[in-house]
């Protein structure tokens, strides 16, 4: 009869634990007359993200720190916010990749009304979103009535533009959307890209029109800050370009 020697488990090196400092702009529109930045200094790891820290920060610290987030996996889209001065997704921002020998800064994004703390009004971006008519058009069913085909290469021509999860880190880093609150904006002019260059839709034209307006895709100046903004790597500036060129040509 065997005797089994088994060997103990190896335990895990713990995660070592630094402070980090969050310095976050804070706004409650009951008592504050302009926003004001409030310091934090929390427990953290490497691999933590921002989302871990304002959720240390609310449960631990300060119930009143106001943020919006839901899926926590970059999906979602509701936790965009400045992090650093640049547009990013919380609940994908390791602390790892940030420099935790200086403060974090954390604030709302830009070009919307600020609500509370880190949540802004998004109704302006959505009402640009829903303008563009985001959705498949066309003008019956199919003469055989079946399934509307389409090739994989016909599909990959919008791939890209699919990926959108409506954010805002696009539209809210790009100035001329900061100082004009009546442009389109990045996020919009995707969205219609989507659908514009569909094989399957038949509602391009109508797209084309409402953004060859003069709030329409001719007033991006072509700074590419949507670009390097976007969480979901989509090539946003190329897709303004793309419409531009189907408004000059006419058709997608
Ligand atoms: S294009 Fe990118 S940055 Fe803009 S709303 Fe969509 S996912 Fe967010
Ligand atoms: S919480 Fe959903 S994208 Fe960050």
């Amino acid at each position: 009869m065997s005797t089994a020697v088994t060997s103990a488990a190896k335990v895990p090196e713990p995660i070592a634990t630094f402070t980090a400092t969050f310095i976050i702009r804070r706004f409650d529109p009951e008592v504050d007359e302009e926003p004001r930045w409030q310091d934090f200094d929390v427990e953290m790891r490497a691999t933590d993200r921002i989302l871990d820290a304002l959720h240390k920060i609310k449960w631990e610290q300060d119930g009143s720190l106001t943020f919006r987030r839901s899926c926590a996996h970059g999906v979602c889209g509701s936790d965009a916010m400045r992090i650093n001065g640049k547009n990013r997704l919380a609940c994908k921002t390791l602390i790892k990749d940030l420099d935790i020998s200086k403060p974090i800064y954390v604030e709302a994004i830009k070009g919307l009304p600020l609500e509370k703390d880190l949540i802004v009004d998004m109704e302006p971006f959505f009402d640009s979103f829903r303008s563009v008519n985001p959705f498949l058009m066309v003008a019956g069913p199919t003469k055989d009535g079946k399934e509307r085909v389409q090739s994989p290469v016909e599909r990959a021509r919008f791939d890209d533009t699919t990926k959108c999860i409506l954010c805002a880190a696009c539209t809210s880093s790009c100035p001329v959307f900061w100082t004009d609150g009546q442009y389109f904006g990045p996020a919009a002019i995707v969205n219609a890209h989507r659908f514009i260059f569909d094989s399957r839709d038949e509602g391009a034209k109508v797209r084309l029109d409402i953004l060859n307006d003069k709030e329409g895709v001719w007033r991006c100046r072509t700074t590419f800050n949507c670009t390097d903004a976007c969480p979901r790597g989509i090539q946003v500036t190329q897709a303004i370009a793309e419409v531009k060129m189907a408004i000059l040509r006419g058709k997608p």
